[in-house]
């Protein structure tokens, strides 16, 4: 049954694209500046609410994973914490106590909706806020975080491979990578085939986000020294962005 409501949803989706959306979607594809402040605004009113329940438990397992994987840790040392693709900083009341964190986001629009939220969350000391793409954060420098936090990000990046190297360039040897993102269902299944589908009108609604990435599979091919990784698919998501990693790579 839930299959043919998402078949239904993809022609539709395709046939308004085609249609009384047309105007939209080429204004979006010409337009980064305004497709950034759409997005920003989208996420922070709409698909953030929409969706917060369900990612904010997700999250929340993310970062016990973390803290299991940090378990011995001195906490009087402050922990280097840079976020890559920061958004609005959801994650920020999960940081593990005495945090030290750098943000890093390509979306200056996202900034603002970033600063609001930090200030609900004194306890973060937030060191600097870097606008770049993560393919290229040559402003960060190398060996000098102890965590590298990614959720929903890498669905989005130009560059997967380069933005991996990155992040395993600025982590402390031994630091390690938290990850959550959605990904692709496995090859020749029905929904595989609907990601694929969808993938080219969602990406420019959703400024830039792909449905159809292995993530779980380029993470695991980055040299890093472990790589845990879980998947599932939590049955309250769209199907479109169900399919789900939680990781810890360890440099
Ligand atoms: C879907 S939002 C997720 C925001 C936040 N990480 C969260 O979990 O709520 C994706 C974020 O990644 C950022 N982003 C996408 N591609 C990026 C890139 N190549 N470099 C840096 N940030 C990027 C976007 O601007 C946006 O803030």
């Amino acid at each position: 049954m839930e299959i043919i409501i998402y078949i239904t949803a993809t022609i539709l989706l395709w046939a308004l694209s085609a249609s009384i959306l047309l105007p939209f979607l080429i204004f979006f594809k010409l337009n980064k500046t305004y497709r950034d402040k759409w997005f920003s605004w989208f996420f922070v009113n709409l698909i953030k609410p929409q969706l917060s329940p369900t990612l904010a438990r997700m999250r929340k397992h993310a970062f016990n994973l973390l803290k299991e994987h940090l378990k011995g840790r001195k906490t009087n040392i402050p922990l280097e914490i840079l976020e890559i693709g920061i958004g609005a900083g959801s994650n920020l009341k999960f940081y593990p106590e005495n945090s030290n964190l750098t943000v890093l986001d390509m979306n200056e629009s996202f900034i603002e909706y970033f600063e609001e939220n930090l200030k609900k969350h004194p306890e973060v000391i937030h060191k600097k806020t870097v606008i770049a793409m993560a393919e290229d954060m040559h402003e960060l420098e190398d060996d000098s975080f102890d965590v590298v936090v990614c959720t929903y990000v890498l669905c989005s990046v130009k560059n997967v491979r380069s933005v991996l190297n990155e992040v395993k360039r600025v982590l402390k040897p031994g630091g390690k990578f938290l990850v959550l993102e959605h990904v692709m269902y496995p090859d020749s299944t029905w929904n595989a085939t609907l990601q694929t589908l969808t993938s080219p009108l969602w990406n420019i609604y959703f400024d830039g986000c792909n449905l159809n990435r292995k993530n779980d599979e380029e993470i695991r091919k980055t040299g890093f020294s472990d790589v845990v990784i879980e998947k599932s698919y939590p049955k309250d998501i769209w199907m479109y962005i169900r399919p789900k990693i939680v990781g810890i790579a360890t440099k």
